[in-house]
């Protein structure tokens, strides 16, 4: 094999939230750490050679961004999703969340309403919350093993004129799922009918498993994708989310322009160095290992499922379409959240992020991080067996 997924890292000295910031949310460090959403694997030796360079030039003032970037961001979506665009409605930012965030202040009133799908990754409410807008949900429903969206419910919501705008998670964290071209479909009509605008979190697009499509949602058509503005970054995709950089695209050249004069107000709109190299490689000559990559995720899945189906049967696994997360169901051991947490913790000395904080339909789930090499993912699920096995 050319990459080697399986290689033994030792992230102990690597800084890594992941692995030394523990202390701040689990009992301490000494857990297997399966939470934070970033991988245990080394970038592509494309993105490696890239920053070598760069750090061999010994100088790193400030970075002037060049064309070729914003288009391999361009030639990348063409290439795997069929989707162009054109490089003027892309901007960079610092990151997907700093984007939303922003994108609330600039383009809503204090008034207004806006839509999330829980359970969905945590920060979505509490960015609504924190700018002082008023969050609404359209609770995804779990049917057999699978997440669905409530239409009709998503509807209802939309239906308020006071509901502006709606944050769609694609493919979603944590339960996985990569929304099919007629889900999205639907959704857009109900958005369009409203008049509500859409802000699609695409971070995942690039990890979607063998048997799924990814459909970015502005590519629907013309007309959604000048309702939309969508967020998305290689951060995921190569594991470099420390190195801080994403791209939004705007298909409304006036918000575009107050969405850059906002960051040039914060003095934040110029990549850091290693960002804009470490990203234009990874676009241009990343594909390979991406491919490598998801091939690894996906042996680690089945893994993951096969010994859990065998050995602890109580234990409900979700499959996912995309991400690297996976969504498990404890319910059937009746206990509560504190509980299952605390025996994680302490009995299996593992971490795993626990459901609840993706909102209250997370409750009896935990979500697990399975990028990782197949060891530690063995060893982890091992441990989980020993302690709820007997339960
Ligand atoms: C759906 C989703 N959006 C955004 C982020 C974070 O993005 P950023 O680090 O660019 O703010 C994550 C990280 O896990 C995520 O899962």
């Amino acid at each position: 094999m050319k990459y080697n997924f399986d290689k033994k890292v030792d992230r102990s000295k690597n800084h890594s939230a992941k692995w030394s910031e523990m202390d701040r949310h689990f009992i301490s460090n000494d857990l297997i750490p399966l939470w934070v959403a970033d991988m245990d694997f080394e970038v592509a030796p494309e993105i490696y050679e890239a920053m070598k360079e760069k750090l061999e030039q010994r100088i790193f003032g400030y970075v002037y961004r060049p064309d070729s970037y914003y288009q391999s961001a361009c030639d990348w979506t063409k290439r795997r999703y069929g989707y162009e665009i054109d490089q003027k409605t892309l901007i960079h930012s610092p990151g997907v969340i700093p984007s939303i965030s922003l994108i609330i202040r600039l383009f809503t009133n204090s008034s207004d309403k806006i839509l999330i799908q829980p359970p969905v990754y945590q920060p979505f409410s509490s960015v609504v919350k924190k700018n002082k807008r008023t969050l609404v949900t359209n609770p995804l429903k779990e049917v057999n093993g699978r997440y669905i969206i409530d239409f009709d419910d998503f509807e209802e919501k939309c239906k308020d004129p006071d509901l502006k705008w709606f944050i769609l998670c694609n493919p979603h964290n944590p339960v996985g799922r990569v929304w099919t071209k007629e889900e999205l479909t639907r959704m857009a009509e109900i958005c369009l009918k409203y008049n509500v605008r859409v802000i699609s979190d695409e971070i995942w697009r690039d990890i979607v498993y063998k048997d799924y499509k990814f459909t970015p949602f502005a590519s629907l058509s013309k007309e959604v994708e000048d309702i939309t503005i969508t967020c998305f970054s290689p951060t995921k995709t190569f594991n470099i989310a420390g190195l801080q950089a994403s791209f939004v695209q705007f298909p409304r050249k006036e918000e575009l322009e107050a969405f850059q004069d906002e960051l040039a107000v914060l003095d934040i709109r110029r990549n850091n160095a290693f960002s804009l190299v470490a990203i234009e490689a990874g676009y241009r000559k990343g594909e390979g290992w991406l491919n490598a990559l998801i091939d690894y995720l996906e042996e680690n899945y089945n893994f993951l499922e096969r010994y859990i189906k065998e050995n602890i049967p109580k234990l409900k696994i979700i499959k996912p379409e995309g991400t690297y997360l996976v969504w498990l169901d404890f319910r059937e051991f009746k206990l509560s959240d504190k509980e299952i947490s605390r025996l994680l913790q302490e009995k299996a000395k593992v971490a795993l992020q626990e459901g609840s904080i993706f909102g209250e339909e997370g409750r009896g789930f935990q979500r697990i991080n399975i990028a990782c090499p197949r060891y530690l993912l063995e060893e982890a699920i091992v441990r989980i067996k020993n302690v709820f096995s007997k339960i």
